[in-house]
């Protein structure tokens, strides 16, 4: 199968893009809908590798599963008949450990491997495990096999304190919480906008979920069933892909649909940088080269910061700004994967090191003293970037490599087409309708 990238570099992309939907909502609603009784359909969903290997890991445990449409996804899970996820597909998806909730609200008992899913960092499930337990889930972990065994005896109940916030740990206690017979309160919660999405999703089937900044609460609800098709939100990482690029490569896209709270905190950087942003219409952006990129220094953050999905396509825009810049890591260690192949184009990129007063505090990984880490990066900008052969180790890298390919003079190769596919729908045909010079190999 074709897993390569052909990229010829240097055009000014122009045109429109729609958004697909949003990945990190998708995988989450999906395992979510196997705690619903009858049919479940879900819009918006994007075909991209994750959600794919998602499908046929829940057909594995006899859910039934088919788009209808392109982006129409019906799921009926009342054949479920499996408590355990086999390692073939559990490791090719990180969220299969999401599978804890329906699992244990289907049969009280489960059988799940240690997640698999990109390499950025040793990317633990410690806090998740420990709030499993907080509320009253009993978990093992067999190192020989690698998998964990978790068990209810009475329904989830209580309160559990993220000591440090996780995305997809405050949507599974969530989730866990909905088999609750009183309340199940979780403190410190991330506050990611696909949280929010998957709520209002769970919500609209009779669940009973609130939440304020940093704190969930889920009560008692009755028993999960759909009235209606549920639209996810469409996904704020593509934007950034796209705008970033756009600008980078001195064009003109208008880019959209997508609300503006969800990405503000970009928007006012690609200003600062001296990127043309305009919001033309229903949730439409036009993002533009208007002349020199300024460098600005980032600091990558849970939202409502600047975030960690961002950071390797700002990298691609800084490659151009007139001077140098810095990108500091906080949320997750090994995240610069795409730096030393962005080095055979030519760019100029270090590692440096930043004094940090706090650094238990400060990173959001459980940081340990002795080791050594790689949080922060310069870029020394307006260097020409010649073609090369680029390899492509995680998704948000993924998409870094193939655009500085798109900026670069030449020919190049991208390989591993299907890691950047885990995450980005109909890539490919998406920069050629931009004009980029784009195909498989
Ligand atoms: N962490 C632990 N222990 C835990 C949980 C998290 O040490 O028990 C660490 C992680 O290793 C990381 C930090 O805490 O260093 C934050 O991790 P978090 O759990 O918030 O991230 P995640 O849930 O694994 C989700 C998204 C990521 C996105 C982050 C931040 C999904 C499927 N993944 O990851 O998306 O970067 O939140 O918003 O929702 C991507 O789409 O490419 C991607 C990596």
């Amino acid at each position: 199968m074709a897993d390569s990238y052909l990229i010829k570099g240097g055009k000014p992309l122009k045109g429109e893009i729609i958004l697909s939907g949003a990945k990190n909502v998708a995988l989450k609603t999906i395992i979510a809908a196997l705690m619903f009784k009858g049919d479940v359909i879900l819009k918006n969903i994007p075909r991209i590798n994750d959600v794919l290997d998602l499908i046929e890991l829940i057909k594995s445990l006899g859910v039934k599963a088919d788009f209808i449409e392109k982006n129409t996804l019906k799921i009926n899970s009342n054949n479920l008949k499996n408590n355990r996820v086999e390692l073939q597909y559990g490791s090719k998806i990180r969220v299969s450990f999401m599978l804890f909730a329906p699992l244990l609200s289907r049969f009280g008992e489960c059988f799940v491997p240690n997640p698999g899913g990109c390499r950025i960092g040793a990317r633990p499930i410690d806090r998740i495990v420990k709030g499993l337990v907080a509320l009253g889930i009993k978990v093992d972990y067999d190192p020989d096999t690698g998998y964990y065994h978790a068990k209810i005896s009475k329904k989830p109940d209580g309160k559990y304190r993220f000591e440090k916030p996780s995305h997809t740990g405050t949507e599974l206690l969530m989730m866990v919480g909905l088999m609750t017979e009183g309340k199940v309160e979780i403190d410190n919660v991330a506050n990611e906008p696909e949280i929010d999405d998957l709520i209002l999703y769970l919500n609209s089937a009779g669940a009973n979920v609130s939440k304020e900044i940093n704190k969930i609460i889920v009560s008692k609800s009755i028993e999960l069933k759909q009235k209606e098709p549920f639209t996810i939100m469409t996904d704020r990482n593509e934007l950034v892909t796209y705008a970033t690029l756009t600008v980078a490569s001195g064009g003109d896209v208008i880019i959209g649909p997508i609300a503006e709270n969800l990405v503000s905190s970009f928007l006012e950087i690609m200003k600062e940088a001296g990127a043309g942003v305009e919001e033309i219409s229903n949730y439409k952006y036009r993002f533009y080269y208007k002349g020199g990129i300024r460098p600005v220094n980032i600091e990558t953050s849970p939202h409502p910061g600047f975030m960690t999905d961002w950071q390797p396509s700002w990298a691609i825009l800084m490659l151009k700004a007139k001077g140098s810049s810095v990108i500091h890591e906080r949320v997750f260690e090994n995240r610069f994967s795409y730096v030393e192949e962005l080095k055979k184009l030519g760019a100029k990129i270090d590692f440096v090191n930043v004094n940090v007063e706090n650094p238990e505090f400060f990173y959001h990984f459980n940081f340990e003293k002795d080791r050594e880490y790689k949080q922060t990066i310069k870029i020394q900008g307006e260097e020409d970037l010649h073609n090369a052969i680029l390899n492509i180790s995680d998704l948000r890298a993924g998409a870094a490599l193939a655009c500085a390919a798109l900026l670069a003079d030449g020919e190049s190769i991208v390989n591993g087409a299907s890691i950047l596919e885990r995450g980005y729908e109909d890539f490919v045909e998406k920069i050629k309708k931009l004009g980029g010079e784009i195909k498989k190999v």
